[in-house]
Order: C-alpha cells, then structure tokens, then sequence
C-alpha cells in the first residue's frame, strides 16, 4: 500500500504527511470564500468534536441531517490527500456553499485566500501534553503517519516539531496572536469538557444563530464523547487507513491523560521545554 507509513515532508518549513505534500500547489491555490467557516487546530486537540457541533448548529440542530454524511465529509479536511484518502480540495471545489472547512496547518502556512476573503476561523487549541498522548495513540492507529516508535521517541519527535503540522507552541501561539487582526473564535478543548452547553452558545453567538435551550441541549447531547464514540457519522470507523483496533479514534476524551503516559522525568524535562517555548505568550492552558 502506498499510504503505507510514508515519510514526512515540509511545506513552506512546515511537516506534512507526504502525500499531503504532494498536493501542495492544490491547497495553496486553493480559492476562499467570503462565506467560508474554517475550522482550524493543531491535530488532537478537538477538531471533530467541535465540527459537530457547528454542523448540527447551521442545521438548526436537526440530527437527521447532520447525519447524512461522515463529519470528514460534512466539513472536509482541506489539507488532506493521497491515494485512497478522500482529496480536501476535490471535495471543496464541488461543494455547495456556504462550506466548513477543516485546516491544522500553521497559521503562515494557510492559503492566502481565506486572509484576502476575511474568512471567519474557529480555532481550538488543548493542552500539550494531552495532545502529545492524543496524537501518539493517533500516529499508530493511523497509518499514513510515520512510525510513532516508543511513547518516549515519540515525545522527543513532538518536542523537536518534527511530527505532521509541526510544533505545538507554534500552532498555538501563531493563532493566538492572529486572533488581533482577523475574526477568529479561540476556543479550548478544557473549555468544552468543563461546560459544554457555554462553549456551544460561544460558537452559536460567533456564528450568529440563535437556537431555544431545548435545541441547545439536542446538540449537547448528540456531541457528547459517548454519543459520538457510539455515532459512525462521527467517529471516523468509515475513514479509510485508520486502525482502530490498535487505539479507536474516539479514544478517551479526557483532560488530564497524560498522567497515565509521562514518567516523573519526562514531565520534569516537559515542563522545562514548556517554560522555554511559551516564555513570550499570554496564552496559558489547564492541564
Ligand atoms: S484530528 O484527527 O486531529 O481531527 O483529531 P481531533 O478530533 O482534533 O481530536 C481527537 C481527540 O478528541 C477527542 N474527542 C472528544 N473529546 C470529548 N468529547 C467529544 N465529543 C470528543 N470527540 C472527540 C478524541 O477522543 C481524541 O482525544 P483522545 O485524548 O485521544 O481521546
């Protein structure tokens, strides 16, 4: 198989999977629409949870629809391509509009089009360690990434930045700071588990939809982590080149994972690295 385990690339400084790579020149002509929502994350930090809740919101949270397609196709991965994977940019190009659109690409790196359209952008960031384990557990189930090796090479490829769309600190941080001079909704993952029906009414103010408490709660409920464990529509058993019976993609959906993973060392030497990369930043997160 040709998905087999390829090596990382860089666009524009940036590591990809390859054949995300390789459609480059797709994705960077690609062209924006004013009414276009992107939906933009570092990878495990909540993307598909929120995707849900903002397609079942624009559907006035009628779950019947929202349950017509697989999320990956009701909001397509932009950067996403490669033999036997579902093309971002293909999908996009046919797409009726208004579109939600997922991106994890740095903020440098995102097509010039949604800056010049003035794309509104929901980003979601969570904690890095939980994302560290979130996208170890990821990188063996899902085989179009290299070999994650041992959670402790692992973490070191993490800390280094040289795991698909880079650095953490960057992806956060460059966000953040766009955040001043574009439209962009900042959520956190830690948000979202503490008080869901909140961060529903965030997104839903953002988007400026009003929907009655009954509604409300509709939504909060078919996103919840059981039910889109549970829902085939949300849980990615029908992507291609996943494994989930190394680790399901719907994994734990918790705060505070990485206890169970970092040894007492390697959370000393995380938490220095830590320090050193968010020293310039206001942004802080529970972890
Ligand atoms: S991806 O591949 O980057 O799009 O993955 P992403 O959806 O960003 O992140 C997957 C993690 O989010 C958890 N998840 C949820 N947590 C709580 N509630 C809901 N509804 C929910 N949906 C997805 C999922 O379990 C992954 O986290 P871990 O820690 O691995 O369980």
């Amino acid at each position: 198989e040709e998905l087999n385990r390829p090596p990382l690339k860089l666009v524009g400084g940036m590591p990809i999977i390859g054949p995300f790579a390789d459609n480059w020149e797709n994705v960077e002509r690609f062209q924006a629409r004013g009414d276009d929502l992107l939906i933009s994350t570092y990878p495990k930090s909540g993307t598909t949870w929120v995707s849900k809740i903002v397609d079942l919101i624009l559907n006035g949270g009628d779950t019947e629809e929202s349950q017509k397609g697989a999320i990956f196709e009701r909001v397509p991965f932009l950067e996403c391509s490669g033999p036997g994977v579902p093309s971002g940019t293909k999908i996009l190009n046919k797409q009726d509009f208004p579109r939600v659109i997922k991106t994890h690409l740095q903020v440098e790196v995102l097509p010039r089009s949604f800056w010049d359209k003035k794309c509104k952008v929901i980003y979601v960031a969570r904690n890095a360690k939980d994302v560290a384990v979130s996208y170890y557990h990821f990188y063996r189930m899902a085989y179009g990434h290299p070999e994650p090796g041992t959670w402790e090479e692992f973490l070191n490829s993490y800390m280094e930045g040289n795991v698909a769309f880079g650095r953490w600190s960057a992806h956060v941080k460059g966000w953040w700071r766009m955040r001043q001079h574009s439209e962009i909704l900042y959520l956190f993952y830690e948000d979202m588990l503490e008080d869901p029906r909140r961060e529903v009414q965030k997104v839903m103010k953002f988007l400026g939809k009003e929907l009655s408490d009954e509604v409300v709660e509709k939504i909060v409920k078919h996103t919840s982590f059981q039910a889109m464990k549970n829902n085939p529509m949300a849980n990615y058993s029908t992507f291609p080149c996943m494994d989930h019976s190394i680790s399901p993609f719907m994994r734990k959906g918790i705060l505070g994972d990485w206890k169970t993973h970092f040894t007492v060392s390697q959370n000393e030497r995380f938490d220095e690295y830590y320090r050193q990369e968010m020293a310039d930043t206001d942004l802080t997160f529970r972890m």
